[in-house]
């Protein structure tokens, strides 16, 4: 009797431990997926704006503040979804261009995160402003934030 039951505590251990594992990897799988939708959608709306301040696309300053707001936004999105275990090489079989050298370099990660954030909110405030100067000038200075990021912690 004694033995049975222990058998069946260890038997709802077992699945126990079993579905917690099980969550663990779905958690895995839904935290990429929510970070990469994330960062697609904040590159969608960036994408016009570096259209614009190239001169492939008329500036509009109306537009240009709308997807500067959503990008601002947007900018405080992603970085929850970099959970322990979600990286490349992490073994969840999960596509990712996220880095595993993410992990041993979480105070820079999070300051490159801080400074797109500052570039962001900065050109959300120019956009609409209607000088293409100033918002060409910021443009740039965001994107160089994005593309500091992706060369040291994105896969190619
Ligand atoms: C702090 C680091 C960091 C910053 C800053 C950053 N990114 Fe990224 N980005 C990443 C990483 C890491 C990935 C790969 C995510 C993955 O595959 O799990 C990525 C992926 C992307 C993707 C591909 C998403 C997909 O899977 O479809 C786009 C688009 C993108 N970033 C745009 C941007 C833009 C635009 C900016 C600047 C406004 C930016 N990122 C700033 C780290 C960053």
């Amino acid at each position: 009797m004694k033995v049975l039951m222990s058998l069946g505590i260890a038997a709802s251990l077992l699945v126990t431990s079993t579905v917690t594992l099980a969550a663990d990897e779905k958690q895995i799988k839904e935290a990429i997926e929510y970070r990469q939708a994330a960062l697609h959608t904040m590159g969608w709306n960036f994408g016009p704006l570096g259209a614009m301040a190239k001169g492939d696309m008329d500036y509009d300053a109306e537009e240009a503040g709308m997807r500067a707001e959503r990008v601002a936004m947007l900018a405080q999105m992603p970085w929850e979804g970099f959970i322990e275990g979600s990286l490349r090489d992490d073994g969840h079989g999960v596509n990712t261009d996220a880095l595993a050298k993410i992990a041993d370099n979480q105070d820079d990660f999070e300051s490159l995160q801080t400074e797109m954030q500052d570039a962001t909110a900065k050109l959300a405030e120019v956009a609409q402003q209607d000088d293409f100067a100033v918002f060409r000038k910021q443009v740039a200075d965001t994107g160089k934030t994005c593309k500091n990021c992706h060369d040291e912690y994105r896969a190619e």
